[in-house]
């Protein structure tokens, strides 16, 4: 019988090695297209029912995966602390080349405006961090991430709307963007990522930014937070000029030793 820590890492486990595997049996089935039609629909029919079969075992683990992060995952979250899918994005800038406020959006791009802005505080929550490199990236008002340029792997991953700043002197920060869009699928609530890098520290991601009252945002969902930096969810308010303001200070974390 397997004790609950063990349990959880091996359907951890056993969740990446179905990811893995499954784009390769898709390749497979691709190429697959190129024989004979006679051909394809054996195999592909033969496939098709193993990637199915893997299909139903991850939509099987994935609930237990998550429970396990929710209840007792914190210190496999510490283990894991640097790994983020993205982190490498936020070294794609030198960080004396930025300032501490930025457009992540452009005054061209669709949507309604929003200033996302803060200050970045070190872990004892009091004083300001100076020259915290945030790399913010976020879905357009259509919830997508789109438009990419070819620069990197995350500059297409992550879509046109991505960003850099380095805080100031006072742990200040300030994206002007749009609000996001949900995700076409409707799956999580509108959201902004946010990766923090320190002075000689390697990257880390934090809670994402959200909006409190919209779509997704229940009691669920602040309930399976982490609060990595601090909370995430933010009061959405309009200033003078129309437009949406919300701010959300960052506490950095703790790192492992
Ligand atoms: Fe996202």
């Amino acid at each position: 019988m397997l004790d609950h820590a063990t349990f959880c890492v091996e359907a951890k486990g056993a969740v990446s090695a179905i990811h893995a595997a499954l784009p390769d049996t898709f390749s497979v089935c691709r190429s697959r297209a190129m024989t004979k039609a006679q051909d394809l629909a054996k195999k592909e029919n033969v496939m098709l029912r193993r990637t199915l079969s893997k299909m139903l075992v991850l939509v099987a683990i994935l609930p237990v995966a998550a429970s396990c992060r929710a209840s007792g995952l914190a210190e496999a979250a510490d283990a894991d602390f640097y790994v983020c899918d993205g982190c490498d994005a936020v070294g794609e800038r030198d960080p004396a080349s930025l300032d501490w406020n930025v457009d992540l959006a452009s005054h061209l791009e669709p949507g309604e405006r929003l200033v996302l802005s803060g200050v970045v505080y070190q872990s004892d929550g009091q004083t300001p961090a100076s020259d915290v490199v945030i790399y913010a990236h976020q879905t357009n008002a259509e919830g997508r991430y789109a438009n990419g340029s070819s620069e990197s792997v995350w500059s297409r991953r992550h879509g046109k709307l991505r960003n850099w700043v380095r805080t100031g002197p006072d742990g200040r920060y300030e994206f002007r963007t749009i609000k996001p869009g949900v995700y076409p699928s409707r799956n999580d609530p509108a959201h902004i990522h946010l990766f923090l890098a320190e002075p000689g520290q390697p990257p880390y991601w934090i809670d994402d930014v959200v909006f409190a009252g919209e779509f997704g945002v229940d009691d669920k969902y602040r309930q399976s937070r982490e609060n990595r930096g601090g909370l995430g969810i933010v009061e959405l308010e309009r200033n003078g000029a129309g437009k949406w303001v919300a701010r959300r200070d960052i506490i950095l974390e703790v790192h492992p030793e």
